[in-house]
């Protein structure tokens, strides 16, 4: 086999992760934000279905340095699945999500558990204005599976400039179960493949062009997505995907059929999931010009 003469060091891998994003929302037609706007899509990821995440979420509790001295940036919180936990433990947890589906779940979560020290910011991370809606310095910084930024190397370098402890992010690695669906009738539905958004290797990539050397654990953990009935699960898959009509509705409905299992909770979609953890320890801008 020929060998393919690659200057690594020459790509810039942020204009490659860019790359990879347009071609994720060109494939869904629409961005990771937009498809969590709504309530019901938001719920499916939490609620009464935490049970479900449970595991993952202890244990990415489990590996996080949390005290009651401790403030934390929440980048992509969704419905408050860390959040509120990690609130319940901290001085302060700052969300930044959004999405108003997702906001919507958390506060009814937040009120549910009766949690007072959460701060939300109904916003993109990129759309924040550190200097007039944060309180810099935080001792931890985390975006988890929340990597939704088109230009990731601006959205680290943020994240850098307002923490003084751990920078922490979640990312998927290979092909997470909710891209199995379009990978597997793309082709047959709309003549072409599907393209997911990037994955760990370009993070890393990425970290690595900015002097950024992280710490790497694979992080596996088993994924519920809870409908009510079939047709629920096809309403959820819908609307995902801006480019699915009525007329392609009875091909998803077998695929679901296939892999949905009937239980008592109703039709649970199951599948592994690996993300990798990436962190490291920032000195932040805001704590050098406050020492
Ligand atoms: C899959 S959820 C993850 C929720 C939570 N962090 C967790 O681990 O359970 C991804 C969230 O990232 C949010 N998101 C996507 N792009 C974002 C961006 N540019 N800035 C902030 N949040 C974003 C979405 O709205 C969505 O709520």
């Amino acid at each position: 086999m020929e060998h393919a003469n690659i200057n690594c060091n020459a790509i810039n891998w942020n204009d490659e992760w860019k790359h990879e994003m347009d071609l994720w929302q060109n494939s869904s037609g629409k961005s990771c934000k937009e498809f969590w706007a709504d309530e019901k899509s938001a719920a499916v990821y939490s609620r009464e279905h935490v049970a479900h995440h449970q595991k993952r979420i202890d244990k990415t509790l489990e590996g996080l340095v949390l005290t009651p001295r401790t403030r934390v940036l929440d980048i992509g919180a969704g419905p408050g699945n860390l959040a509120v936990p990690m609130a319940k433990r901290v001085q302060s947890v700052t969300t930044i999500e959004p999405s108003a589906g997702m906001n919507a779940v958390m506060k009814e979560c937040i009120q549910r558990q009766g949690v007072e020290n959460i701060i939300p910011i109904e916003k993109t991370w990129e759309a924040v204005d550190p200097d007039l809606e944060l309180s810099p310095s935080y001792d931890l910084v985390i975006a988890s599976m929340s990597l939704g930024m088109r230009d990731i190397r601006a959205a680290i370098e943020k994240m850098n400039k307002v923490c003084r402890g751990e920078v922490t992010l979640f990312w998927h690695a290979g092909i997470p179960g909710w891209e199995d669906m379009p990978k597997t009738l793309w082709p047959q539905l709309f003549g072409t493949n599907y393209h997911g958004g990037p994955k760990s290797d370009l993070l890393f990539q990425v970290l690595y062009q900015m002097g950024i050397y992280p710490r790497i654990e694979v992080f596996s953990s088993h994924f519920h997505e809870v409908f009510v009935s079939l047709d629920a699960a096809l309403a959820f898959y819908c609307k995902r995907f801006d480019q699915i009509q009525p007329v392609h509705h009875p091909m998803i409905q077998s695929y679901l059929e296939e892999k949905c299992v009937k239980t008592q909770e109703g039709f649970v979609h199951g599948f592994d999931h690996i993300a990798m953890k990436f962190s490291w320890k920032s000195k932040g801008a805001f704590h050098e010009k406050a020492a």
